[in-house]
């Protein structure tokens, strides 16, 4: 339980139930703030979210115990009642690890787990197959009902698969699952208009400097839109300026004074530089750091999720994260990082990610035009050499403010050629 979907729920007007087996977790989360209620017995979380339903109250309850056995009492509510408590589902267990302790299957307690991890691994990943079938089975059956269940990018359908479960698209190849990833269905085409998890730290560790820089941020978004933004991006520009006003109420920091915001290029930079000119004029108690999530527009090589709609066949390489690696660290970067894994498992994606320390210097102002201008574009030009239609229109804006920036187009081949090509191959 990381306690975002909790949080995410709540700001969002949801009810959301996150079930985790280790109380130790849950209390963490609860006590932070990010988790509102919770209880172990599963009558009484049914009566919560029915009575919460009822008055339209949004809450995040945790439930103390295992998914599977929630999604089996949801089911049995359903088949006894004929009442759907559950509208949207998802499953975040560290399904990237199944066997080594990332996902507890139900037929054992949280400490049976681990002491079966040390004594029988083997026994163990039986257990967990087992145990992700009967997952399946309830919420095959809760989507029948009406449940719009999809896959939240920690290879759940994946291991799903390959325990046996039913998640095959009906008619489809083999390839295809029955549900959606988030990235397609949730995220929709985002990162190929160049928005992506942009994120800062304020080095002096003062709440006061992320309260401020929440601001710059804001009057940047603004500042942009009021000059005039496509319309194709206006939406992401009004939800994201609304979420950095409201982003110091919901009081989501633990530890570091830090902020994500999704930005596109144009946005990362201006708002890096306004960062910068706010700690050179003492505006700011100390130095900011700027970074961004590798799951992000060009950070991440991962064809089952960060580039699982890039279609031309490149989503099996690794150069999108090579390239920004080498790139940034040319750019003048503080640190730069190239690693494997992460999310969707070791050997499955490659990442490439950096930060970059805004002193108040000529120099760190100059290398954040470089290396954020640099940084989004890299992944929007190789979105748009795929045949991304929202890509190729991002990447032509960028040429128009930057003269500079040169990047070829792909040619566009009619779909039905290249499917008789492939035909008679
Ligand atoms: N889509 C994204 O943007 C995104 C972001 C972060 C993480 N992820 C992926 O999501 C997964 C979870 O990430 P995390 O950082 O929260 O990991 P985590 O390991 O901190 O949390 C997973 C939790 O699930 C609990 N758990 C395991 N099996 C359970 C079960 N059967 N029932 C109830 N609880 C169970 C564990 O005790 C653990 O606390 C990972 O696979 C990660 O790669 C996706």
């Amino acid at each position: 339980m990381s306690g975002a979907q909790a949080k995410a729920a709540v700001v969002c007007g949801c009810i959301g139930v996150v079930a985790e087996v280790s109380k130790e977790a849950l209390l963490k989360r609860h006590k932070q703030g990010w988790l509102e209620e919770y209880t172990d017995d599963l009558e009484v979380l049914v009566r919560r979210i029915r009575e919460a339903r009822t008055k339209k109250q949004a809450t995040s309850i945790g439930y103390q115990g295992n998914v599977v056995n929630v999604w089996e009492r949801l089911l049995r509510e359903y088949e006894t009642t004929g009442e759907l408590l559950v509208d949207l589902g998802s499953d975040q267990t560290s399904c990237h690890n199944p066997f080594s302790g990332g996902y507890c299957p139900v037929q054992l307690t949280f400490d049976q787990a681990e002491e079966m991890l040390i004594k029988n691994p083997n026994k163990l990943k039986t257990l967990v197959q087992e145990s992700l079938r009967r997952q399946v089975v309830a919420i095959n059956k809760l989507s029948d009902a009406g449940l719009f269940f999809w896959d939240y990018g920690n290879a759940f359908l994946l291991e799903a698969r390959r325990a046996g479960a039913d998640v095959g698209a009906v008619g489809a190849d083999s390839i295809k699952f029955r549900y959606p990833s988030y990235v397609q269905d949730i995220m929709g085409d985002i990162f190929s208009l160049g928005f992506g998890p942009f994120r800062w730290v304020c080095a002096s560790g003062d709440p006061t400097d992320l309260q401020k820089t929440d601001e710059i941020a804001c009057e940047v978004l603004q500042a942009i839109c009021e000059e005039g933004i496509p319309e194709r991006i206006r939406q992401q520009y009004t939800d994201n300026m609304k979420w950095i006003r409201q982003a110091g109420e919901h009081k989501l920091v633990v530890g570091s004074q830090a902020r994500i915001l999704y930005s596109d290029q144009v946005g990362r930079v201006r708002i890096a530089q306004a960062f910068n000119d706010a700690v050179r004029t003492g505006k700011l108690k100390g130095p900011v750091v700027v970074s961004r999530d590798h799951h992000d527009v060009s950070g991440t090589d991962s064809p089952f999720r960060e580039t699982s709609n890039v279609d031309d066949g490149s989503a099996f390489t690794a150069d999108m994260a090579v390239q920004n690696f080498v790139g940034d660290s040319i750019r003048g970067a503080t640190w730069v990082s190239l690693h494997n894994g992460g999310g969707v498992g070791w050997g499955e994606a490659i990442n490439g990610g950096f930060g970059l320390l805004l002193d108040g210097s000529e120099d760190a102002n100059y290398r954040a035009s470089l290396i954020l201008n640099w940084d989004v574009s890299n992944g929007v030009a190789r979105r748009a050499w795929s045949g991304n239609e929202n890509a190729e229109s991002t990447i032509l804006r960028s040429m128009t403010l930057d003269r500079r920036l040169k990047v070829t187009f792909p040619h566009h081949a009619d779909p039905s050629l290249v499917a008789r090509a492939l035909d008679q191959a």
